[in-house]
Order: structure tokens, then C-alpha cells, then sequence
């Protein structure tokens, strides 16, 4: 048996998302400017026997379920192996991946192999030109055999969409659409300000509420579903439809009285909230010869002074007030 382990406003911490490269090989706007942003040198990114370490750890104190993020997981050569190194801990029940689609079709049976439970693919429009004007590259349909490939194999899907003025609202009645048929939680995000370009919306037009409105004008017989305990998604259903709808407060931070997360950036940053800058580098304790106990009490120790939500995660941070790096430094 682990310990349960909780936060200083007894919040469970049973969930954590790594990042294991700040690399992607898309552009989407929402995230990083067009030239890309400053990648970290390899040699500071976290290695593969420092990731395989820290996760062991995170399990032994009361970690279950994690999830692999990046930028975009599978541009990193050894991130199978990785898995395949971790999928048997005895203290891990769930692994879980978001990923961009644009690497995942082919190693799927692989991915069911190693007991993925499920994967969570971006894809903000179902329109090839639009897809093109978002992520800046020409790849909708090899994202699109992805999720085709996902559904055939089984895999729990979720698609995750960022809500963008000017740019999908057109896609937000076909993304509903697709759950007609297809067995899939389609999520629609509002868009958070880690761009990587300190823009701003100064108010943000497309947020939860709006977003729910205007799916339920065209579907008004749209139905609320019991959330998932710890759910990041408020979830509905068209019925008689096979797929779900969600909607993430993302920017509104409604969900956050339940926050059961905690995030390691790729170059081995812990942070207790996403709008926090970092709490301290787990990767310079373990290159520093820290043992796994004192690493282990320096994660308790921060545990225990998580901010309550992340408006004042926001508001506690030194220096980048507001937040503004990119989603691909931090892991989503
Ligand atoms: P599930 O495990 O399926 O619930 O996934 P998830 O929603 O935790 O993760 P995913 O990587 O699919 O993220 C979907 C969106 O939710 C992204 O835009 C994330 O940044 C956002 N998100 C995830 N966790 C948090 C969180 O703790 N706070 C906020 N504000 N947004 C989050
Ligand atoms: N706002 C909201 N969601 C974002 N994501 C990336 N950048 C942003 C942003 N600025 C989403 C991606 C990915 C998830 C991990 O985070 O769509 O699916
Ligand atoms: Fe948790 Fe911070 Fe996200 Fe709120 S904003 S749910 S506290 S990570």
C-alpha cells in the first residue's frame, strides 16, 4: 500500500502530468508563436533514466494515474521505451497521453499493449484548411487517420479543441456532430493565455458559459452528464448520440476546488498549479545526488503550500505576471 497523499486544503494529489520534451512539430497559434519558441538544450531536459526515477517516486508517494505530455510526446526518440519501463509499477493503475496525432497512428497496437488507458488528441477543426491556418502545418489528415485509428483499436479517446474567436467557431456544431457516430468526448477549451507571445484577450469573448450557450442553441436537447470525480470537463450528451461533449473552464478556473494535479515540465520543473511559475527543479535535486527520501520530502514539503486556485497561483508569481509562456514549455 502507498500513502494517500493531500494538499494543504485537502485536496488528493493522485495525478501527474509529465512533459517529457518542450519539442513539437506543430505551430498552433494558441501555443507558440509562428518561428517557434527558444527549445531547451537537450542536455537540460530531463533524461530518460531521470524520468524513469521521478516517476517511480511519484507513484510511491500516492501517484496513480499520470499523464505523458509535451509539446508533443512522440517526437522524443525514446518515449516507448520509457513507457515500457514504467507501464508495470506497481503503485501506477493509469497511464494516459496527450498527443498532437501527428506520430501516433502506427504505434497504436502498441500503445494497447502497454495498457494505455487513454489518449487525448488536439484537434481543434475537422476542416483541412482551417487545420492548416491553426497549426501552421498540412497534417488535419494524418491526425484525422489517428483518431480513425484509435476508435478502431479501442483506445478511450477524448478531443481536445481550443475555442478561438475568428478562428473554429465555425467548427463547434461538426465537432458536436462527430459524436453522432463516433464513440469520442469531444472537449472544447477555452483558450488560455500560454502562447508564448504575452498576448492577451482582454476579455475573453468565447469562454464556458458561452461556448455551452451556443451548443445549445442548435442542440437544445442537449443533456448534462454526471461529471467524473476530478473531471477537468463539464459533460453533456445529444441523445441517442455515442459520443460526449465537455467543456473545460480552462481560463475560468472553475474546477480547481477539486485540483488533484500536479505538473513536471520537461526540463524538470515541478509546479503544483499550471498558472504557477514553478515551484522548484527536481531534476538539479537529483543531479545533486539528493536521495529519493529527501526528494520525496521536498515534494511533500510543496504540497503543502499549494495555492488555493490558480487566480492566486497567478497573482503569487515572481516574475512573467501575467502568464504568458508557451503551453509547450509547461505540457498543457
Ligand atoms: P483527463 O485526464 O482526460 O481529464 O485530461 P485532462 O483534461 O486533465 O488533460 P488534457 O491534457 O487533455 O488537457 C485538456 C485541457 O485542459 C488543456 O487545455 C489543459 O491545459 C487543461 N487542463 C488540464 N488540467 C488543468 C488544470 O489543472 N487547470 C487548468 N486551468 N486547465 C487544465
Ligand atoms: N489554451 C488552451 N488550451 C491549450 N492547449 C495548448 N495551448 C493552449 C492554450 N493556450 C491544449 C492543447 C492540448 C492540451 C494539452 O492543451 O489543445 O490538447
Ligand atoms: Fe488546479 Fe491550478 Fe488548474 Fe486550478 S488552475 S485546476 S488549481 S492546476
Amino acid at each position: 500500500m502507498t500513502e494517500s497523499i493531500f494538499d494543504n486544503h485537502g485536496r488528493i494529489i493522485n495525478y501527474a502530468r509529465i512533459a517529457v520534451t518542450d519539442r513539437c512539430n506543430l505551430r498552433c497559434f494558441y501555443c507558440m508563436p509562428e518561428e517557434g519558441i527558444q527549445y531547451m538544450p537537450k542536455k537540460e531536459l530531463l533524461q530518460f533514466e531521470e524520468l524513469e526515477r521521478l516517476t517511480k517516486i511519484l507513484t510511491e508517494l500516492g501517484i496513480s494515474k499520470l499523464r505523458i505530455t509535451g509539446g508533443e510526446p512522440f517526437v522524443r526518440k525514446d518515449i516507448m521505451k520509457f513507457i515500457e519501463s514504467i507501464h508495470t509499477l506497481p503503485h501506477l493503475k493509469e497511464i494516459h497521453i496527450t498527443t498532437n496525432g501527428t506520430h501516433t497512428a502506427d504505434i497504436i497496437p502498441e500503445l494497447k499493449r502497454l495498457g494505455i488507458k487513454s489518449v487525448n488528441l488536439s484537434l481543434d477543426t475537422l476542416d483541412a484548411a482551417r487545420f492548416f491556418e491553426i497549426t501552421r502545418r498540412d497534417l488535419f489528415s494524418t491526425v484525422y487517420n489517428t483518431l480513425e485509428a484509435l476508435i478502431h483499436h479501442g483506445i478511450p479517446t477524448k478531443i481536445n479543441a481550443v475555442v478561438m474567436a475568428n478562428k473554429n467557431i465555425d467548427d463547434l456544431i461538426p465537432l458536436c456532430e462527430l459524436t453522432k457516430n463516433t464513440p469520442v468526448s469531444v472537449r472544447f477549451i477555452e483558450e488560455m493565455p500560454f502562447n508564448g507571445t504575452g498576448s492577451h484577450y482582454e476579455h475573453l469573448q468565447w469562454n464556458h458559459i458561452n461556448i455551452l450557450n451556443y451548443i445549445k442553441e442548435r442542440f437544445p436537447t442537449l443533456s448534462k452528464l454526471e461529471d467524473p470525480r476530478y473531471s477537468t470537463s463539464s459533460n453533456y450528451k445529444i441523445p441517442g448520440y455515442k459520443g460526449d461533449i465537455g467543456i473545460i473552464a480552462a481560463y475560468s478556473r472553475t474546477f480547481c476546488g477539486t485540483c488533484n494535479r500536479i505538473r513536471i515540465t520537461p526540463q524538470g520543473t515541478l509546479k503544483t498549479c499550471l498558472y504557477d511559475h514553478g515551484v522548484f527543479n527536481l531534476r538539479d535535486l537529483m543531479r545533486n545526488d539528493a536521495t529519493d527520501d529527501q526528494i520525496k520530502g521536498a515534494l511533500k514539503q510543496s504540497f503543502s503550500h499549494r495555492a488555493k486556485d490558480g487566480w492566486e497561483a497567478e497573482k503569487n508569481r515572481e516574475t512573467f505576471f501575467p502568464a504568458t509562456e508557451s503551453m509547450s514549455t509547461i505540457g498543457g
